[in-house]
């Protein structure tokens, strides 16, 4: 049996921690059960897993399925790996906690990341020097429409830089089930420790998967607000991806802004931007910018989810105005 619960408080549900109400809800604690509900249901849908990287500004007339399935089971062990099948409603930090108690590598760099397992794919996770597409095998979905099952490779979920297919062709037309990943056994271990903090943590002739997620841990909790503190959805905005020729510009003006030239165009770090327009530490009524990374908008207590958005659009406009970027949101607007 599954449960619907009618006008539903969304509070607790998402990191940021803003009011809100979804006409109906049901939480899904296995897949069988997500097939029953799509075939009886004729209203709108939205679909919640770790509510990290969701902004609910308004009342959702529809029903919100709320992903809960668990499982992690190793399906393949060759001498060098394994693959590792998750369910979506598992918690992305603690498949990672589990990974590195069996000493398997490759999602270390990846620890503290709040969300579950269900949301990684859609905007390919990545910090520290990882993405998620180095180890994602495939994963397992659901259209919406047809009910069908659907498996998309590592190619088929044409990863970018938090992007995939699910934010673009595929937007709302699949529900992801389960994903595969690829992690390695002991001696078989490849580090990605090239980001500077971390290679300031950890020694380079002592690494272990172990070692480097604490690093990594370490890093983040000194940076990064914890939502359980303050509500925050992570990033707010994507770092944005400029031309050269507007790099130039910029480069002349600010002679020290940070960038990260890749193929004739240049990352700029959203969070410098956001400082350099005096924004870091900003604060109205309860909506604000944090004080020790100004990429995270925060929400001091009772700030509305449209309070934080109009925040965000004030932003978005003086950086376009000062620097001509766009600023792209991270999160989801809901
Ligand atoms: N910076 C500032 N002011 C700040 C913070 C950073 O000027 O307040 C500048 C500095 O020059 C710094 C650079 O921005 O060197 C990069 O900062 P940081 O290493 O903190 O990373 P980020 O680019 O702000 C991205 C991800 C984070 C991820 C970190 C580490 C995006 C949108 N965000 O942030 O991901 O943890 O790199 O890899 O790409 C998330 O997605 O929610 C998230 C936290």
């Amino acid at each position: 049996m599954i449960q619907l619960e009618e006008n539903k408080s969304i509070e607790n549900l998402t990191t940021i921690g803003v009011k809100g109400t979804t006409y109906r809800y049901c939480k899904i604690e296995k897949t069988s059960n997500l097939i029953s509900i799509l075939k009886s249901n004729s209203l709108p849908i939205k679909v919640l897993g770790g509510g990290s990287n969701i902004l609910w500004t308004k009342k959702f007339n529809g029903l919100t399925i709320h992903i809960n399935t668990k499982g992690v089971s190793v399906e393949k062990e060759t001498n060098s790996h394994v693959i590792v099948n998750i369910n979506a409603g598992e918690n992305w930090h603690e498949f990672v906690i589990w990974s590195i108690r069996n000493n398997y590598g490759g999602v270390e760099n990846l620890a503290l990341i709040p969300g579950n397992i269900g949301a990684a794919p859609i905007q390919n996770i990545g910090a520290y020097g990882v993405e998620l597409k180095e180890v994602f095998v495939e994963c397992l979905a659901i259209n919406i429409k047809t009910l069908k099952s659907k498996v998309f490779s590592v190619e088929e979920c044409e990863f970018g830089y938090r992007d995939s297919i699910f934010k673009n062709q595929e937007k709302n037309n699949y529900i992801i089930t389960s994903v595969k990943v690829k992690l390695s056994k002991k001696g078989h271990h490849k580090f990605a420790t090239k980001y500077g903090d971390i290679e300031k943590i950890v020694k380079k002739n002592s690494l272990s998967p172990s070692k480097i997620a604490k690093a990594v841990i370490e890093i983040r909790t000194s940076k990064l607000p914890d939502p359980k503190q303050i509500g925050n959805c992570g990033s707010f905005f994507k770092n944005p991806i400029i031309d050269e020729v507007l790099f130039e510009v910029l480069l002349k003006k600010y002679p020290e802004i940070p960038n990260y030239p890749s193929k004739n165009k240049y990352k700029i770090p959203a969070a410098w931007l956001i400082e350099k327009l005096n924004y870091k530490g900003y604060r109205d009524g309860d909506a604000g910018v944090h004080k020790d990374q100004a990429l995270i908008l925060v929400n001091y207590g009772n700030s509305s989810g449209l309070e934080i958005f109009n925040l965000s659009k004030k932003i978005r406009k003086e950086v376009l105005d000062v620097f001509e970027i766009n600023l792209t949101p991270e999160v989801n607007i809901w």
